[in-house]
């Protein structure tokens, strides 16, 4: 039994990618971000084959994204049983961030410690009117493990950062909105199908284009604007000569709207 299981949609090329934990509201232990890191492959083979070209992470149930890393789990770790356990997560988030294809969390309820933490490493968040977001570590005596201190400073600023995190004051979904760390927030019963709206336009789009737009913007976020434009000049020119590129250009050229992408 894994506790991540991925949904295939329909018609569209997504798939969700579900935390499959609800009797501990999906809370992060070390099998959970073990199933985490081998779905990302399997998907990722996925994206080779252009079956899917976005993904949207959910937590199973109504009531919680993720609530955070397994605190029984982490209890009576030693120090480097909890540094093991925070590289465990890092990677595997890092993993998710770099993932080729863009992808979206569809926060329904609880996204607290690592559930805010895994919901940060993904490329934007959309959550439902009863979400709650915090990063309450201090409270219990821990700091961030998942890339909590560095996410959200880089995310809505060190200033706000700071506040949240010392505080260690959970947020609800129109704050989190205000302070940029939500992209948009629906009633519970329409998140998923907004998520799916989104998922699905940006499946429509030029494949190539939008991998190369998420590696752009992911690589050039950490670097001086001289060397990251350079970033995007790379991605610019790994369009050009593409059957995407001439098709997309080609239509605009003759007035007709464009051939789906075809990913070459
Ligand atoms: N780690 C381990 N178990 C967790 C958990 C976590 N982070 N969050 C929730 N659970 C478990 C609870 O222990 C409970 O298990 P039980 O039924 O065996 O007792 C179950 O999930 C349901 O949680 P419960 O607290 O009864 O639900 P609630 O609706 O009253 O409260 C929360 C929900 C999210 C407010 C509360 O569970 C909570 O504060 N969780 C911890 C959040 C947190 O600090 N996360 C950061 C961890 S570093």
């Amino acid at each position: 039994m894994s506790f991540v299981s991925i949904l295939d949609s329909d018609n569209g090329k997504f798939s969700y990618l579900i935390i499959e934990r609800p009797e501990a509201l999906n809370a992060l232990n070390a099998n959970v971000l073990r199933d985490l890191d081998m779905t990302l492959e399997h998907l990722r083979r996925d994206v080779e084959q252009d079956r899917i070209r976005c993904i949207i992470v959910r937590g199973a149930g109504e009531k919680s994204f993720v609530a955070g890393a397994d605190i029984a789990q982490m209890k009576d770790l030693d120090p480097a049983g909890a540094e093991a356990f925070g590289k465990q997560g890092n990677d595997v988030f890092l993993k998710l961030e770099s993932f080729p294809v863009p992808v979206i969390a569809a926060v329904g309820g609880y996204a607290l410690g690592g559930g805010c933490e895994l919901a940060m490493a993904c490329d934007f968040r959309i959550c439902s009117d009863t979400a709650l977001f915090g990063q309450p570590e201090v409270g219990l005596g821990i700091t961030p493990g998942f890339g909590g201190t560095q996410r959200l400073a880089r995310l809505v600023g060190p200033g706000m950062a700071k506040q949240l995190i010392y505080t260690a004051r959970n947020i609800k979904a129109d704050e989190a909105l205000r302070i940029g760390l939500v992209n948009a927030v629906y009633p519970a019963d329409e998140l998923y199908a907004a998520a799916e709206k989104l998922a699905s336009a940006i499946a429509a789009n030029a494949p190539i284009a939008v991998r190369a737009c998420k590696k752009a913007i992911n690589e050039g976020a950490a670097l001086p604007i001289d060397k990251a434009v350079e970033c995007e000049e790379k991605a610019f020119a790994s369009c050009f000569r593409t059957a995407d590129q001439q098709e997309g250009m080609g239509a605009f050229l003759e007035k007709r709207k464009h051939e789906p992408f075809a990913n070459h």
